[in-house]
């Protein structure tokens, strides 16, 4: 029996029965969408922990509540642990979520009206990148850059784009681009302009936290992230600085734009960078750039275009143009036989971002499960089955046997 059985289930067993329904989809279903995993059994511990009862707005040694003295510890710990993981001079662990830590980061150094620029949302930024229908596009001016016709950030252009709008604030980083990013070379285009330049590293943390991407915490002023994505901690973020901002970060995630830090979140969060410390978090991470490289080449052989033609890190993304199918089509027939993708768009897509032509796939959770490249042959395979052959039955029960099998072989909480 588990505490869900015996706290939950006789209080509430509505709820009860939503978490179990879930934990049967994450149990089987192989889930490759590229900003999820499984955080461990010791992140869930430290989120599902008392720590959730306290109230501690300010931060340690400097609270607005009395009895923070434990909370202060793992705030201390979460600290600590960030900032020697990515080598930063300060770190703020209180964002509630990446979308929190970009907005906490606008809010401490620009004016409402000043200009950011950010990579467009249809070309694999994120909402909080200067989207009009995010903050970060309502209250600020925002321009976007976007990446060539063969999917590639081009360095160039977005100099020319930097000097022609000279923006407040250039925002690298994306959601959904497969390549990696020369933050170097974004910090020269920011000297140049005289733009601050923030680093949304969410997607690519865990990369960046065993050296398979490089880091950029030396080039950026400010460097976002979340937590959950390949980090595998618990849902939140964070946000690294150099000492001379550090006040003006701080002062804008608190009073600024949050009240009370989420104290179990921030324990998890301790947790997380802990186990992110260690050798077993960098075999996975190697094993999540093998998987992703392998899936890549596979699907290749089955006849799918990747865009830029592969991938660096933890993620593809398909143009399902030659396959004639959208990516919202391709979502719901993968998600018929077990298998979890989100639709995508890809470099000169005429279908709008409800259909698309495309689909995003990542390998942090199979990779988490203990998936490697044989398996990945197979998840190719179940995806040709189903995308290659529409309709066909033989193939969509071949796709599912291959799910079924791959989910029973790789438990996700083993013990
Ligand atoms: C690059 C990037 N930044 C920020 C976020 C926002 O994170 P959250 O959903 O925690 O607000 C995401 C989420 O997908 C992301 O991909």
């Amino acid at each position: 029996m588990d505490c869900i059985d015996e706290y939950l289930l006789p209080v509430d067993p509505e709820v009860a029965a939503a978490i179990r329904d879930e934990e049967r989809r994450q149990r089987e279903k192989l889930e490759l969408i590229a900003s999820e995993n499984y955080a461990s059994r010791a992140v869930l511990a430290a989120q599902g922990s008392v720590m959730t009862n306290k109230y501690a707005e300010g931060y340690p040694g400097r609270r607005y509540y009395g009895g923070c003295e434990h909370v202060d510890v793992v705030e201390e710990l979460a600290i600590e642990r960030a900032r020697k993981l990515f080598g930063a001079e300060h770190v703020n662990v209180q964002p509630h979520s990446g979308t929190q830590a970009n907005t906490a980061v606008y809010f401490a150094v620009l004016k409402p009206g000043e200009r950011i620029l950010g990579m467009g949302l249809e070309t694999g930024g994120h909402l909080t990148h200067g989207s009009r229908v995010n903050i970060s596009g309502r209250y600020y001016e925002s321009y976007l850059y976007g990446v060539n016709q063969k999917g590639f950030l081009d360095y160039e252009e977005i100099r020319k784009r930097a000097l022609e709008v000279r923006p407040r604030m250039i925002v690298a980083g994306a959601s959904a681009y497969p390549r990696r990013i020369d933050f170097e070379a974004f910090a020269a285009i920011a000297r140049e302009c005289g733009s601050y330049l923030l680093v949304d590293m969410a997607h690519i943390a865990g990369l960046v936290a065993t050296g398979l991407h490089p880091s950029p915490i030396p080039y950026a002023d400010f460097t976002t992230t979340t937590t959950h994505k390949t980090l595998r901690g618990p849902r939140g973020g964070l946000i690294f600085c150099r000492k001379s901002f550090a006040e003006k970060i701080d002062k804008a995630v608190f009073p600024g734009i949050q009240g009370g830090p989420l104290m179990h979140v921030i324990a998890a969060k301790a947790v997380c960078l802990k186990e992110a410390g260690s050798e077993d978090f960098r075999s996975y991470q190697r094993q999540v750039v093998q998987n992703a490289s392998r899936l890549g080449e596979v699907l290749k052989e089955y006849g799918f275009s990747l865009v830029s033609g592969g991938t660096d890190n933890h993620l593809l993304l398909v143009d399902l143009r030659s396959k004639d199918v959208t990516g919202s089509e391709a979502e719901l027939m993968l998600d018929q036989v077990g298998i979890t993708v989100n639709k995508n768009m890809v470099p000169g897509d005429a279908l709008g971002p409800q259909v698309t032509s495309g689909i995003r796939i990542g390998t942090p959770a199979v990779t988490t499960r203990g998936m490697k490249e044989r398996e990945m042959e197979q998840i190719g395979r179940a995806i040709h089955c189903v995308l290659s052959f529409r309709g066909d039955a033989a193939r969509i029960e071949e796709a599912r046997r291959i799910v079924a099998r791959l989910c029973r072989e790789f438990p996700i909480y083993a013990s």
